[in-house]
């Protein structure tokens, strides 16, 4: 077996507020790497982790490349996986770290852990606590009683998503949905109304959603603003904002498949202890 080349890297998660959601394994590959090259925009968390870090490189400033004729938020994030794999390559141990969980819409540590993989380096990912995991702690939505739908806004404007509205519907990133330049960091009322437009197709305009922006210090307490669909357009979106849509539907019993299950032969005791 070929040993990995020196050089490794590790991409972890701060969780969404930093006292108390960071846990201990990712806390301690940030005080012990070589370097932590780090996308955290809330500023108490990046001074935090600049001070306990041996070196620390900021990947902030290269969302400004969006504003150069001909690059978009794609761009960004090649440079940012590029920047981390340059220190891997250096024959460093390398923590990589983002806000929440490293790889939860996230696709910056997913890049550079492949590309690290591919050129032969140690390279994996620790799980941190996502908005998800808050939204649900936050809101008492438990995923398992309806199942879930989770996805990008833009996304799901752009291609053809089949929704169910028995389900709930978690739509990342609201605040630029409908930029199909991938060089915005806004939306407007007409692509929200286009977005509430196609969700109108499963949901009626008066259906509750929530925009919830889970607390990212331990002085503030989350946003859970209910809303009906239609006011969607005029409400106030901000870069930490998830819209959060419940089942509209009660579940329907698909009931043909629970007769066949029905009509199966219970399984024999002793056959059932040997499968
Ligand atoms: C690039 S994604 C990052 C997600 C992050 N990696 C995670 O694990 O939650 C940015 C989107 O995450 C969601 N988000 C970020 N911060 C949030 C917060 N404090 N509360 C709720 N959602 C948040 C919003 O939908 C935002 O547009």
């Amino acid at each position: 077996m070929t040993q990995p080349r020196p050089g490794k890297l590790i991409c972890v998660g701060t969780g969404m507020r930093m006292a108390g959601q960071l846990t201990p394994l990712a806390r301690s590959y940030i005080e012990t790497a070589d370097v932590v090259v780090a996308a955290v925009p809330n500023r108490f968390a990046r001074k935090w982790l600049q001070d306990i870090a041996k070196e620390y490189i900021c990947l902030l400033d290269y969302y400004a490349d969006c504003d150069i004729e001909g690059k978009n938020r794609h761009d960004t994030y090649r440079r940012m996986s590029a920047t981390i794999l340059e220190e891997v390559r250096s024959g460093k141990t390398v923590c990589a770290a983002f806000y929440g969980h490293p790889g939860i819409f996230a696709c910056i540590a997913h890049m550079a852990i492949k590309a690290a993989r591919a050129e032969g380096y140690d390279a994996e990912m620790l799980p941190g606590i996502s908005a998800e995991d808050c939204l649900v702690a936050d809101i008492g939505i438990d995923p398992g009683a309806t199942g879930m739908q989770s996805m990008e806004a833009t996304q799901f404007m752009m291609f053809e998503r089949k929704l169910d509205p028995t389900a709930l519907l978690v739509l990342w990133q609201p605040y630029i949905a409908g930029d199909l330049t991938r060089k915005r960091f806004d939306t407007t009322a007409a692509r929200l109304q286009v977005l509430v437009d196609k969700l109108a197709r499963d949901y009626p305009l008066d259906h509750p959603v929530i925009l919830y922006e889970a607390a990212t210090n331990p002085l503030e307490t989350p946003r859970m603003d209910t809303i009906a669909l239609r006011d969607l357009p005029n409400a106030v979106l901000n870069g930490i904002t998830t819209l959060v849509i419940p089942a509209a539907y009660n579940l329907k019993r698909d009931q043909a498949v629970v007769d066949q299950l029905n009509a199966l032969p219970e399984a024999l005791p002793e056959l059932a202890q040997t499968a």
